[in-house]
């Protein structure tokens, strides 16, 4: 089980390797920072089958457990027709505790980002409450982003905090969303608009986990590896750049290494700035004109695809800008076809109002009059760690003319694949 670790925030890590799964339970031990008698993994109606039952026989195994497997007999009421069953109906005073006075409990919600909400939140917390769970508690997020958003804020906030892991099993979480402390829940505002700063304890990278993603699912956080190699890893970038069906075809050296550069670019860039003072903006290079396309387009895009298409619109502004810069055309053409050799976006689509984008990008609080605060990336693997202030003008000239590049190229179609549920519109916090 070779594996390699990466340091985030004090005693914060990722574990980075292949076979990780079976030994999480072994490991979740005082001598590991995790002081805690009781387990909860929670985990989506997708990932559940796939992944939970294993986890849960490697607790198994360690003997002296009490397992109260309540996402398994979910599932299994699924499978029947009977629709889908949260929470558990044991009664409070069941199930006892080993003697040793270890518990494992096991919770399933539906996959897709309405699970993201305040009513799943209070669930959990009355499960764990009415299991009798305190602060002796540690919570394992068994999923993609959905699952590790929603348990990292459940528990920033139980007890007051208790100690949690991320096991992420998207490409997004992996290299995203399980690495640097965001946690949060959707409300009708919009998403991601409640939460906490709370820094999982460990994340369990097991590349091992991607293989049962479809290819625009995989995709998806690709784009997002492919935006931190043009922020601050030009290897990364050109790892990327040279080997798309290799990636794609999740050749074991080359994902693991994409993963392992991907995720060490987002710890060191959330350990030098954990609250987004500054330089933990520059992970939102492309999200500016990403977010509003996603606001429009959501779900028939996912995040990816639309952060695709504004990376390489925003990639036009230093030119404009009048700001130093190497990124000439040769460079953002390089840009443009990395993502393009995924099967990812690379222009605003056709048919969006521009008005309607702008009123999109105007929402955020960072904004201030005529301009609107962006990251700028001045060459392959270098950016400004402040968001510059772009006038509103240039953003709307780099949008229209994006549009219109894309319009005179055949129309860009998603590859198959599964669609995931969204919030519905409002603001976006990311
Ligand atoms: N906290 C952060 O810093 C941060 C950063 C980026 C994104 N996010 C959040 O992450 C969420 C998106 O994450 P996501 O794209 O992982 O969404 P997700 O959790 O909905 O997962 C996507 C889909 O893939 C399925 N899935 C996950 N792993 C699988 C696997 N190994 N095999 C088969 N199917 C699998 C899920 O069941 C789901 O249907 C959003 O809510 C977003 O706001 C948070
Ligand atoms: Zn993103």
């Amino acid at each position: 089980m070779a594996r390699r670790e990466i340091r985030v925030i004090g005693e914060s890590k990722v574990l980075v390797g292949r076979g990780l799964l079976a030994h999480i339970p072994s490991e979740l031990t005082p001598a590991n920072g995790i002081h805690a008698s009781k387990f909860v993994i929670v985990s989506d109606d997708n990932v559940w089958p796939l992944y939970g039952p294993r986890l849960v026989d490697a607790f198994r195994s360690l003997g002296g457990v009490t397992v109260h497997d309540v996402a398994s007999e979910a599932a299994d009421r699924a499978s029947r027709p009977m629709g889908f069953a949260m929470g558990c109906s044991c009664g409070a005073d069941e199930p006892v505790e080993g003697e040793d006075g270890k518990l494992l409990l096991t919770f399933q919600v539906a996959a897709g980002e309405a699970s993201k909400c305040r009513e799943v939140k209070a669930a959990i917390e009355d499960f764990m409450l009415l299991h009798r769970c305190n602060r002796d508690t540690c919570m394992i997020a068994l999923g993609g982003g959905v699952v590790g958003d929603l348990v990292g804020y459940v528990a920033a906030t139980f007890m007051r905090g208790v100690p949690y892991v991320q096991v992420p099993t998207s490409s997004t979480a992996m290299i995203d969303s399980s690495v640097g402390g965001k946690t949060a829940i959707n409300v009708p505002a919009g998403k991601n608009l409640i939460g906490a700063f709370h820094q999982p304890v460990v994340v369990y990278a097991d590349m091992d986990l991607l293989a049962t993603l479809g290819r625009r699912e995989l995709v998806e956080g690709i784009a997002e590896a492919i935006k931190m190699g043009v922020i601050r890893i030009p290897s990364l970038f050109e790892l990327l750049e040279a080997n798309p069906e290799q990636v794609m075809a999740l050749e074991p050296k080359l994902i693991e290494q994409v993963m392992y550069d991907s995720i060490r670019g987002k710890a060191e860039v959330v350990a030098q700035d954990e609250r987004e003072a500054g330089l933990r903006s520059t992970l939102n290079w492309g999200h500016t004109i990403g977010h509003a396309i996603e606001a429009l387009k959501s779900p028939a895009m996912m995040h990816g695809e639309c952060i695709a298409a504004g990376c390489v619109a925003e990639a036009e502004l230093p030119l404009r800008l009048g700001i130093p810069w190497q990124l000439d055309r040769a460079k953002i053409k390089r840009i443009a076809d990395c993502f393009a050799s995924y099967g990812l976006p690379i222009h605003v689509p056709r048919g969006l109002s521009i008005e309607q984008l702008m009123r999109k990008m105007a929402l955020d609080k960072k904004n201030r009059g005529n301009t609107i605060k962006c990251t700028i990336v001045t060459d392959i693997g270098v950016s400004i760690a402040q968001p510059q202030p772009v006038p509103r003008e240039m953003m709307q000239a780099v949008m229209s003319e994006s549009m219109a590049e894309g319009a005179r190229l055949p129309e860009w179609v998603p590859h198959e694949g599964k669609v995931k549920a969204q919030a519905a519109g409002g603001q976006m916090a990311s």
